[in-house]
């Protein structure tokens, strides 16, 4: 299997359930000589056997993955573009991935790693109303004027446009097939210090321990899925004999929180730290803040569905409670982030 993005967030988990069940994995970085990103790689079981190879591709430059996915049976599409606003560059960057797996003639299955962005982002919030459940079908208002990059929707439609470049070059190919994974709000342990600043949900964990945290979008509750639960997904469209080329399939547990709750979670899943749970700063304009009523009240009416997946893919996805405390501990263990106390707590008292 080839993973591009291994010394992500996601993609590091999904390199290490491989080799768990006991895959040969090709992890793809940048620069297999930055040891930041790919020490912990190189302490995986199965890197001094082999089983695991690391290797150097920028997927800006057509032909990376050439020598690399040839002799794969299966790539997971896991990294991130440079630049999710320039649709061309997106359309570029997928084309040359495609062409890879073509000239490989071994890969027969790519997952293509999406978002629920390219399920869910509305530029207009009444659009939850009329279309309130959040399923595999669901897309964003594709017809909304507002849907553009200038309005912060580059990422969502970039991951569409991704979604549709793969499944439409499988067809045309017809020896592989790509399924895609819209994975939500990732949250759990971080296995390398470098990944606390991305995210970027783990980042704003750090954020929260370090005791500054900012209301963000239009006060939209946190809708998670656990990092290793994500994993798992991936590895089950993987494997899944029931999945078929264009299909996708949303990775959340369905639970949401928000983001004062997250805090305040961390105090009562972790007392023994005596976290100072910092007051959310409400950062927007008078006009939305008017709305926070409307707003919380709209996304309380949503409902999130993960059947598909469930009906694919093994899981039992984990808690939100469990996601958070192995994220607060991993942070303070792996990238030794120090959190705020209460004032006169003593650690270990
Ligand atoms: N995290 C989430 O909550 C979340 C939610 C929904 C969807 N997703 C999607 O899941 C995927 C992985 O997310 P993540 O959180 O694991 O991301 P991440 O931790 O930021 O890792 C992404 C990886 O992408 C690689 N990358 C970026 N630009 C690249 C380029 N030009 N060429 C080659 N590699 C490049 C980086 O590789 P190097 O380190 O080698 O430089 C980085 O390790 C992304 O596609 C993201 O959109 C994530």
């Amino acid at each position: 299997m080839a993973v591009t993005g291994s010394a992500g967030f996601i993609g590091g988990w999904v390199v290490r359930r491989l080799l768990h069940k006991g895959y040969r994995v090709r992890a793809c970085v940048r620069d297999v000589n930055d040891a930041t990103k790919t020490t912990f790689l190189k302490e995986m079981p199965g890197y001094a056997s082999g089983r695991l190879t690391l290797h150097a591709a920028d997927l800006d430059s057509d032909g990376c993955f050439d020598v690399i996915f040839d002799g794969c049976q299966g790539v997971c599409h896991l990294s991130h573009v440079s630049d999710y606003d320039d649709h061309e560059y997106v359309q570029r960057v997928c084309d040359h991935i495609i062409a890879s797996v073509n000239r490989s003639g071994t890969v027969n299955r790519v997952i293509v790693t999406s978002s629920i962005a390219a399920v869910i982002s509305e530029v207009d919030l009444q659009e939850f109303v009329r279309r309130p459940v959040f399923y595999e079908d669901r897309y964003p208002d594709e017809q909304n004027p507002k849907r553009t990059p200038a309005k912060g929707q580059g990422y969502s439609m970039g991951k569409v446009i991704a979604e549709r470049a793969f499944s439409d070059a499988a067809e045309i190919n017809g020896d592989w097939d790509a399924i895609t994974c819209c994975p939500a709000d990732n949250v759990g342990p971080i296995q390398s210090a470098h990944q606390k600043n991305m995210g970027p949900w783990q980042h704003n964990i750090e954020m929260m321990l370090s005791g500054k945290y900012f209301q963000t979008d239009a006060y939209r509750p946190w809708m998670t899925v656990d990092v290793r639960d994500d994993a798992e997904c991936h590895i089950g469209l993987l494997e899944s004999v029931d999945v078929h080329n264009g299909e996708r399939y949303i990775a959340w547990s369905t639970e949401t929180r928000n983001v004062e709750d997250i805090c305040a979670s961390i105090d009562r899943l972790l007392p023994e730290l005596g976290h100072d749970a910092p007051e959310v700063t409400d950062p927007f304009p008078e006009r939305i803040q008017a709305r926070e009523k409307e707003m919380r009240a709209i996304w309380a009416g949503c409902e999130l569905r993960n059947d598909r997946i469930r009906a694919v893919v093994p899981i039992e996805f984990r808690s939100l409670d469990q996601s958070i405390r192995d994220c607060v501990e991993s942070l303070l263990s792996v990238a030794e982030v120090t959190p705020v106390r209460r004032s006169g707590f003593e650690p270990g008292t």
